[in-house]
């Protein structure tokens, strides 16, 4: 059960989910998380040793070792990061060891932001403010190719679509928690919107749903 305010944004990569959390947390002073963080570490730890990542033995040995410091590497940005995340995502046994510090973020008593996959219908299905933030897959290649090559990684656009559309297809074809909006999550396409545009969109949603939450209190 969660008691503060909680706010849910989930989406596909490179929606603009993770820069409206953090847009978010500024405007309502809570603190946020980024959840796909969790998944990109324990994918790097795997890579590094060298080991398989569709290897649920592994990959759950990884989980265990994500700790809350290790978040802040660089490398957790990378494009390769990405896809190791998305491999070991799919085994059951990391997303039950990667919840605990999820759902214990949620429980805080000033609430928070988590941006991810499964927020709204996993980790905190009764958060009072709920967002599933969108855009075509082309309009998210792009976001991502530019954050890719401004951090001086050199790939194609072409390359980046591709990799998109496999990790669509692979988070939302996945058996444990597959990426889907809530029932009760706010839709918000940012194909055609600036990320102002879409940041403002989100805080008036959230606005909202948090004068029903403290009038339910
Ligand atoms: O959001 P980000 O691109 O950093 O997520 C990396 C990968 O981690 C996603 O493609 C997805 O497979 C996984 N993930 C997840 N559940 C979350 C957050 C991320 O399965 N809550």
């Amino acid at each position: 059960m969660t008691s503060g305010f909680v706010i849910a944004v989930d989406g596909p990569a490179a929606s603009g989910k993770g820069t409206i959390a953090k847009r978010l947390g500024e405007a309502f002073g809570l603190p946020v998380l980024d959840t796909g963080l969790l998944y990109r570490a324990a994918g790097v730890l795997v890579e590094r040793a060298g080991l398989d990542a569709d290897d649920p033995m592994v990959a759950s040995r990884a989980a265990r070792a994500v700790t809350a410091e290790g978040l802040d590497d660089p490398m957790l940005r990378t494009r390769s990061a990405g896809e190791a995340a998305s491999r070991v995502a799919v085994h059951p046994v990391v997303r039950s060891i990667l919840l605990d510090f999820q759902r214990a973020f949620a429980a805080q008593p000033e609430g928070g932001v988590l941006d991810g996959r499964d927020i709204g219908t996993v980790i905190a299905p009764d958060a009072p403010a709920k967002l599933y933030v969108t855009a075509s897959p082309e309009v998210r290649a792009e976001r991502r190719w530019k954050q890719l090559t401004a951090q001086g990684e050199p790939v194609s656009l072409e390359d980046v679509l591709a990799d998109i559309r496999k990790r669509d297809a692979r988070d939302g074809g996945r058996e444990s928690a597959p990426m889907r909006a809530a029932e009760d999550a706010v839709l918000l396409d940012t194909s055609q919107m600036t990320i102002e545009h879409a940041f403002d969109v989100a805080r008036r949603i959230v606005e909202a749903a948090r004068a029903r939450w403290e009038s339910s209190q």
